[in-house]
């Protein structure tokens, strides 16, 4: 599959990175304001290409984009050292208006992958500007802070993070929901698995635990000034499912139901991920606490979606 990253920043460059190594595509093109920056970057992973699978890379105009089943939005403003991400709204709204519609006319029939920030409403954001069904419309979400979760779990419990089936819910973002209840290993609630390895998890784990998931960006922002390998190997994962129509099961984001009942909301829920996009959206077993924080969550995106400029 062809597939186009607008935006040749640090994640978009580690993104074509990831597509390449992953072999998750066999052409991608990058489109930049900065079009050296984006020819560099090209140039650059073009050179990591042979080592995988040989995918072509090429630096474009938005005509470029035509024939992509993916187009993958990373373009506008990053966080700040302490900075939020739901600061960063304003900014870059303006940047999808100019840049969605020359996507959609390149390549009319892809599916949009929203990886900006805040990357829940800005997924509220371009599905409204590109009017297309809100299965189409893919974010990011909370896949990156599920596999924090996993990561940090794995290293409690000392097992591989691809066998823990744990998930973070909400907004990508300060309230997001980590889902201690239901996750599981092997079937064995985490609780027990972890009595059973002779690692607990009690209050203080789970606490340190979900500071360490929530507080990461902040943490790798102060340290180097922005987030990039993470969020790149997410959405790779999210190109391989729906260029192979995999049906996995993903934490991302996309409007629709919202844990709070009200008007439909673009966050992040177990969804299915296949060709088109979401294939379908999982009601999540959590418990009253957990189920509570993911309403408060929904009410934090629909309170910031509505300090939107018009
Ligand atoms: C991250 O969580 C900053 O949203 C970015 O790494």
């Amino acid at each position: 599959m062809k597939v186009g990253i607008v935006g040749a920043g640090m994640v978009g460059a580690a993104t074509a990175n990831a597509l390449v190594l992953g072999r998750a595509a066999d052409a991608i093109v990058l489109v930049d304001i900065d079009r050296r920056r984006a020819e560099a970057e090209a140039e650059d992973v073009r050179h990591a290409s042979p080592f995988a699978g040989g995918a072509r890379l090429l630096a474009g105009d938005w005509a470029d984009l035509a024939g992509a089943g993916v187009v993958i939005i990373a373009a506008g403003v990053g966080q700040k050292p302490g900075e939020s991400r739901l600061e960063l709204l304003a900014r870059n709204e303006a940047v999808f208006e100019d840049v969605i519609p020359k996507v959609l006319e390149a390549a009319p029939d892809c599916v949009l992958l929203v990886a900006t920030n805040p990357v829940d409403v800005m997924t509220s954001v371009a599905t409204r500007i590109s009017g297309l069904p809100a299965a189409r419309v893919v974010g990011s979400g909370t896949i990156l802070d599920t596999a924090r979760f996993r990561a940090c779990l794995a290293g409690h419990l000392e097992v591989a993070p691809g066998s823990i089936h744990a998930y973070v819910l909400g907004e990508h973002g300060d309230s997001e929901v980590l889902c201690f209840s239901a996750a599981h290993i092997g079937g064995i609630p985490l609780s027990a698995f972890a009595a059973q390895a002779g690692r607990p998890l009690d209050e203080a784990a789970m606490a340190r635990i979900d500071e360490e998931v929530r507080r990461a960006a902040y943490r790798i922002i102060a340290g180097k000034g922005a987030t990039w390998y993470g969020i790149a190997a997410g959405l790779a994962r999210i190109v391989r499912a729906i260029d192979a129509d995999e049906r996995a099961l993903l934490t991302v984001s996309s409007v629709g139901a919202a844990a709070d009942g009200g008007p439909p909301l673009a966050m992040s829920l177990p969804r299915l991920v296949g060709r088109g996009g979401i294939l379908r959206t999982l009601e999540p077993r959590l418990d009253a606490r957990e189920q509570e924080l993911l309403q408060r969550s929904a009410a934090v995106l629909r309170a910031a979606v509505g300090t939107r400029p018009e």
